[in-house]
């Protein structure tokens, strides 16, 4: 085994929150109820939630603090001029536009940016992201390199961009139909992928040379710059905070989760360099979110995640945090199942098609993979393969992703050691009868992203 340098947690526990333990029949139950779909369990009936990361990290003392200063006027909060203050200082971005989550973001960038027939090209597409691109009359292009789509590929930077896919795009289509270009940090579909800085510098002067921008989807852009400093030559002495940096500069505006690296339960955020597309957002975000000094947050939710914005880009906080994934990948990679590899910031993404090779892609094997792992000890993990990809708007058809994976989302701050190798010891309890696992057909379809409601029958 490699050695490595202890993640031991920075901080300790003040208070608990107590799990409720089920029985094998219980939990059978629970998933047969939930139509096989992991989103559709009560999370009472859960014993260890890897479902997401998002919105389920635990604050600090000093975030809850922030919290009983909430300044609740509708407009002009203390706590909107604090937030301003976190983005402008740690990212960079000129402007704020703060939005109830992500998607709220995404859906005024995409709004304001795109018209009927554009091509919006992006490292690997995420489900909201490529949805809100769509509903304005976009489509999203797969510009990711191609070890991406291969779960098995060791290439330190995943998600980097293919420069000739993207130039290629330009050629065919014209600038002028690309009305910015969308890089995620970490790549969420790939399997919390990072891209590296001179990628992304190589980004940045092929769309300048024909005046597009760059939009950065910056939900996880703490643990990027993480796997920046381990990996990417020249900057093993660079602080996170500086990376971090390095990065937005690199862009013109970015969509922001806050629910993920800036460490609280909800929040996001629009952030822009250019006034004019600042002001047309200003002016949108009252429509669908909420006046501009709050957009759909309290006054304490804005002051939570300006602090967990700074305490995201802590040293001894993100090496705990992708410590600890690493710590339950490794012992996955030890016992043999197949994993996407490297081991990603934000979770381990299990190789469904792989584990379960005899199931049919339109069986879903993924999403069969996460309701046999509830069952099994009430671990609870997400599908990210058929399901997630929806259907082609234009044929119907199932989109079929080279990656059929189940994810294990680790959140922040939240789970021990010990429940590491309860997890590692499940899977690979599922693991070991994966040849008597059957697949399932799709009983009920929601329109858009499915896979949050869509339900299922074992065949
Ligand atoms: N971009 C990325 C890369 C994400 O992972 C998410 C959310 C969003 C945008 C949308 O943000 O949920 O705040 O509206 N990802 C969650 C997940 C839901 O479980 O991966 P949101």
């Amino acid at each position: 085994m490699k050695s490595r340098s202890s993640w031991a947690e920075p901080y300790k526990i003040k208070m608990v929150e107590l799990l409720k333990m089920t029985t094998l029949q219980q939990r059978k139950k629970a998933i047969a109820a939930a139509g096989y779909n992991t989103f559709l369990l009560k999370s009472e009936d859960v014993y260890i939630d890897l479902l997401t990361d998002s919105g389920t990290s635990a604050m600090s003392d000093i975030q809850w603090a922030g919290m009983m200063r909430g300044d609740e006027a509708y407009a002009g909060s203390r706590n909107y001029y604090n937030l301003e203050k976190a983005v402008k200082e740690t990212y960079g971005y000129a402007y704020l536009v703060p939005t109830h989550q992500g998607r709220g973001a995404e859906h005024l960038i995409s709004t304001i940016l795109i018209k009927k027939g554009d091509i919006i090209p992006g490292n690997m597409y995420f489900t909201t992201t490529r949805l809100h691109q769509e509903l304005a009359g976009g489509q999203f292009r797969d510009i990711i390199i191609d070890e991406a789509h291969d779960p098995a590929s060791l290439h330190p930077f995943k998600g980097n961009v293919d420069l000739e896919k993207l130039e290629k795009l330009i050629r065919q289509h014209g600038a002028e139909k690309i009305p910015y270009v969308c890089i995620a940090t970490t790549v969420n579909m790939a399997g919390g992928q990072p891209i590296s800085i001179d990628n992304l510098r190589q980004v940045r002067e092929l769309t300048a040379r024909h005046g597009i921008r760059i939009i950065h989807d910056m939900t996880r852009v703490a643990e990027n710059a993480y796997f920046i400093q381990q990996r990417e030559p020249g900057y093993k002495r660079k602080s996170i905070a500086r990376i971090v940096r390095e990065i937005c500069d690199l862009t013109d505006g970015a969509t922001m989760s806050a629910k993920k690296d800036a460490l609280v339960n909800i929040g996001g955020f629009l952030a822009l360099n250019d006034w004019d597309v600042f002001e047309e957002a200003r002016n949108l975000v009252v429509v669908y979110e909420g006046l501009h000094t709050y957009g759909g947050l309290a006054g304490r939710d804005m002051e939570a995640m300006a602090i967990g914005i700074r305490e995201s880009i802590d040293q001894n906080h993100i090496h705990a945090r992708v410590g600890q994934v690493e710590y339950l990948g490794q012992q996955l990679i030890d016992a043999g199942i197949p994993i996407v590899q490297p081991i990603g910031s934000h979770g381990v993404f299990l190789d469904a098609s792989q584990i379960l090779p005899h199931i049919p892609q339109d069986q879903f094997p993924a999403q069969t993979l996460a309701a046999h792992l509830y069952m099994d000890a009430g671990i609870r993990a997400m599908e990210r393969g058929v399901v997630s990809a929806g259907r082609d708007p234009k044929t119907g058809k199932h989109r079929y992703p080279k990656l059929e994976l189940v994810r294990l989302t680790i959140p922040r701050r939240v789970y021990t050691q010990a429940h590491m190798d309860v997890i590692a010891e499940s899977v690979m309890r599922v693991y070991n009868r994966r040849s008597q696992i059957k697949g399932m057909k799709m009983v009920y379809e929601p329109t858009y992203l499915r896979f949050f409601q869509a339900r299922f029958e074992p065949v």
